[in-house]
């Protein structure tokens, strides 16, 4: 298995240990992704370390208001473990920052992001109105590919974003009960299907309210596969193969 999307530099963690589990939970690889320049560093450090781990970098909508600029993400951009720009986007769950000044970041972090050619992970929230033209407008010049991270919209706004090319990746939250959410995964093709936990945050269920792991990416592969009326090797390989594709393309490094 492959987690697309974990923050292991979390405080709750020993990474070491987590990551030492690896072989015993079937994890192939994880990209642990950076949502301000303290994180992004540390999650490029915790790469260098460990061959099965890559980075992504950047700064996160709610995390805006720490950050002058973006130089020092910029500067993580060429490390060969950075497989990644992100995580980066909008959230209107929350007032803070205003929604102007997380549209003018987003917009310059995307400026950033295609020049790099790298893939651009994408945390949207409550904000469809607004995300999809913004992004609709770049994904010409995101030649790296897109990833909707920790996918919550409706189906339609998937098979928009399937329309444009972007991966749609889900998370832990398509096993809640309340979930509802398998007519947004029947409507996402094979080859653009991602898995990830987004731990230490919404732990799948059974391990709904506890601290979340890469190892529970599981769950989320389980219930992919349930929806989509197929098996969970077939998904396992199929979300493999996609962020090998995506994300491992051009990197050395063990996988
Ligand atoms: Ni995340």
């Amino acid at each position: 298995m492959i987690d697309s999307h974990c923050h292991l530099t979390d405080d709750r963690y020993d990474a070491d240990a987590v990551i030492g589990a690896f072989d015993r939970d079937g994890l192939e690889a994880v990209v642990t992704v950076g949502y301000d320049t303290a994180s992004s560093v540390a999650a490029v450090r915790l790469a260098e370390k460990h061959g099965r781990v890559f980075a992504s970098v950047g700064v996160h909508p709610s995390e805006l208001s720490h950050e002058s600029d973006f130089d020092g993400i910029t500067r993580l951009l060429s490390h060969p473990k950075v497989v990644a720009y992100g995580e980066i986007g909008l959230d209107y769950h929350w007032n803070e920052p205003d929604r102007e000044v997380q549209k003018k970041k987003f917009i310059e972090q995307l400026e950033i992001a295609s020049a790099s050619r790298l893939p651009v992970i994408i945390h949207s929230r409550e904000c469809d109105g607004d995300m999809f033209p913004i992004l609709k407008r770049y994904a010409p010049k995101l030649g790296g590919g897109v990833v909707m991270h920790c996918f919550s919209s409706s189906a339609e706004i998937a098979a928009e974003y399937v329309k444009l090319g972007f991966y749609i990746s889900f998370a832990g939250t398509v096993t809640f009960r309340n979930a509802k959410k398998g007519d947004a995964v029947r409507a996402v093709p094979d080859e653009l299907l991602l898995a990830e936990t987004d731990c230490p945050y919404l732990a799948p269920m059974p391990h709904r309210g506890e601290t979340n792991y890469p190892a529970y990416v599981r769950y989320t592969i389980e219930k992919l596969a349930e929806e989509r009326g197929t098996t969970f090797d077939i998904v396992e390989k199929i979300t493999e193969n996609n962020a090998k594709r995506l994300f491992f393309k051009m990197k050395g490094g063990e996988k």
